[in-house]
């Protein structure tokens, strides 16, 4: 079993999560960190015990020659910071999401992939909970409620911001098959606070064409249905799958259930953010050094990733072109920037 070293870009509150989980990781070692904030960057080199600390990334991956890099900063520089690792001969990148804003982008880092093998991984960590990581609502949808027609996709974050984590968990549920087809609706957009960096509109409803008839409505919303009971926007993720015996109801931090024809009783299992978050951030890290030894590929490789991201970029065309489109999409970074002038334009007009 090899030994790694890696190198963390960004001390932000996010970053804290990326670095806990390293004290239970026998094979990897936390040794630099780099942030453009000095005082950010010692508290948290202080607080988990790193050795080597930077400001600047360039010179922090020359010096220090990390294997993994995880890139935990805002989206808006992805493809540099993953260019920057690339060039300096890091094994695996570890991107937070999202992995990209404009549709270019991808584009990019598949570029960067493909020319020098670094592998690419993003951080939807939720597939490493025990409930999607062992298969089990899989099995479920598989064997108990007959055929599923309908998944009802739901969180109160915009496509950019949740919508990855969303989009990345219905994939895992339909077995990463791709969708064929999609239309949909988006209205308003809001650039204030984190959302000047996760830009998308604020209110995006979509309903896919899945293979084998399933149909998907995916919101991402800020006024979507969500979770009953819950009050942070990113706490609101929920899937309602509807077969044609029963139902499963999953979400993100109360529970899961499913019920069947004929069964008296629902069956719960858990589904907790707070119980399941630290443990899944540590499966999910400790799974790129195992990829890296020759073990199983990483869920949240490149592929599967870049799968999600395509699929909301079709939702983004379609909301563009007003009408249903087939998959794959070809929406560019021009159509993109018109879709955001027209948003930005009617919200004036209604105020
Ligand atoms: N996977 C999850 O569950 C989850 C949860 C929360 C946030 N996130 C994502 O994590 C990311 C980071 O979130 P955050 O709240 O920690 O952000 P943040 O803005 O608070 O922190 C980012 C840090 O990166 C530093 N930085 C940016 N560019 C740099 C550069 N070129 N060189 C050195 N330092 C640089 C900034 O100075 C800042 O301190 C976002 O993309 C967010 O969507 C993911």
């Amino acid at each position: 079993m090899a030994s790694y070293r890696s190198l963390i870009l960004g001390c932000g509150p996010r970053a804290q999560q990326h670095a806990e989980v390293y004290a239970e990781i026998e094979n990897m070692s936390l040794v630099a960190a780099c942030d453009l904030d000095e005082d950010r960057l010692k508290t948290f080199a202080t607080t988990w015990g790193i050795e080597h600390e930077f400001t600047d990334y360039e010179t922090a991956l020359e010096a220090v020659e990390p294997d993994i890099v995880h890139v935990v900063t805002q989206p808006g520089n992805r493809v540099w910071e993953v260019e920057c690792a690339a060039k300096a001969g890091v094994k695996a990148t570890i991107l937070e999401k999202p992995m990209a804003i404009m549709p270019s982008e991808i584009v990019d880092l598949q570029r960067i992939r493909d020319l020098t093998g670094m592998k690419i991984i993003v951080n939807c960590q939720r597939r490493y909970f025990p409930q999607f990581r062992d298969g089990t609502i899989r099995r479920v949808m598989d064997e108990e409620i007959g055929d599923v027609y309908l998944i009802r996709a739901s969180t109160r974050g915009n496509l950019v911001s949740m919508g990855p984590h969303t989009m990345d968990l219905l994939l895992m549920l339909m077995d990463d098959v791709q969708p064929e087809a999609v239309w949909a609706m988006a209205y308003g957009i809001d650039e204030s606070g984190y959302k000047a960096y996760h830009r998308a509109p604020e209110h995006t409803f979509a309903e896919y064409w899945f293979p084998g008839g399933v149909r998907v409505l995916f919101d991402c919303d800020t006024e979507a249905l969500g979770t009953p009971g819950e009050d942070s926007f990113w706490m609101h993720l929920h899937f309602d799958i509807l077969g044609t015996h029963g139902r499963i109801y999953v979400t993100q931090n109360r529970g899961w259930w499913w019920q069947a024809e004929g069964m008296a009783s629902r069956e719960h299992g858990e589904s907790s953010w707070d119980n399941q978050q630290h443990d899944g951030q540590r499966d999910f890290t400790a799974a790129v050094a195992e990829w890296l030894d020759g073990g199983e590929p990483h869920l949240n490789r490149f592929e599967t990733a870049r799968a999600g991201f395509d699929a909301t970029m079709g939702a983004l065309q379609s909301a563009y072109e007003g009408r249903r489109i087939d998959l794959p999409h070809s929406f560019t970074d021009e159509q993109w920037r018109e879709l955001r002038e027209r948003l930005i334009a009617r919200d004036a007009r209604v105020q």
